[in-house]
């Protein structure tokens, strides 16, 4: 397929993509985060919109433009990403889990902004496991035929780490980036490789984050036929 040419492959299709990293708030000022800018999120929304598809893109504390012609639901903890998935679900050809989602949030909220206590050492943080929204959506597909992606940020070995957490998650396609120094996370360009349950293996060479996800649809819209 010629590039720079777009074939409206996604026209008269719903996908949802999530992008960006939960918050998971402490008291009223602090959260856990992660380092994820959404970017790679806002791409698989654009390119997804200019293939002709219909896109719910659900935000999780990016601070990037909206893409025109894209719906985009603001959400902050991964509770909160998961009632979202959910509802967008229901009706969608295909959802991908671009977002980082936290692992765990902090057992407990302060309603109140936590103080020092001069003379007494900090309580510690106490976590508890959040859902995990893409084993679950990837379990229970809320349509038949729904093509479910992940994505994954590896270290040491990437390739079988990544098949691992393909056949854990249930989805269709894991998109498995190696992380290290100066990679990935706000930058402008990403480097992968996507493996699917058909034990294909689509490397994806370094370049911008629109490439990566233009690879992704045209493995979705194979899926979708
Ligand atoms: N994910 C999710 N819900 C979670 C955690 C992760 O939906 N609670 C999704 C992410 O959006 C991503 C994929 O699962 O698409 C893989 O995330 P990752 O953090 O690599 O997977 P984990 O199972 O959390 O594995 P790890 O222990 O390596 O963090
Ligand atoms: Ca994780």
């Amino acid at each position: 397929l010629a590039r720079g040419v777009t074939e409206p492959d996604l026209k008269g299709r719903h996908v949802v993509v999530s992008a960006g990293g939960t918050r998971e708030p402490l008291d009223p000022v602090r959260f856990l985060g992660n380092r994820s800018s959404g970017k790679q999120g806002y791409a698989l929304a654009r390119t997804a919109a200019a293939r002709g598809a219909r896109v719910t893109l659900l935000a999780a504390n990016t601070a990037l433009p909206d893409p025109a012609g894209v719906d985009v639901v603001p959400v902050g903890t991964a509770v909160q990403l998961r009632e979202a998935v959910l509802k967008a679900a229901a009706d969608a050809d295909a959802v991908v889990m671009a977002a980082a989602v936290a692992d765990f949030r902090p057992a407990a909220y302060a309603e109140g902004k936590i103080k020092k206590k001069d003379g007494h050492d900090p309580d510690p943080i106490v976590l508890v496991r959040n859902p995990d929204i893409l084993a679950e959506i990837s379990a229970d597909r809320a349509r038949p035929g729904q093509v479910v992606v992940g994505f994954a940020a590896e270290t040491d070995d990437v390739l079988a780490n990544g098949r691992e957490k393909l056949r854990r998650k249930g989805c269709d396609l894991l998109v498995v980036n190696e992380v290290g120094e100066r990679r990935t996370f706000g930058s402008e360009e990403n480097e992968a490789v996507v493996l699917g349950t058909d034990g294909s293996e689509t490397p994806v060479p370094h370049g911008p984050k629109e490439a990566l996800a233009e690879t992704v649809w045209d493995l979705v819209v194979q899926r979708l036929k």
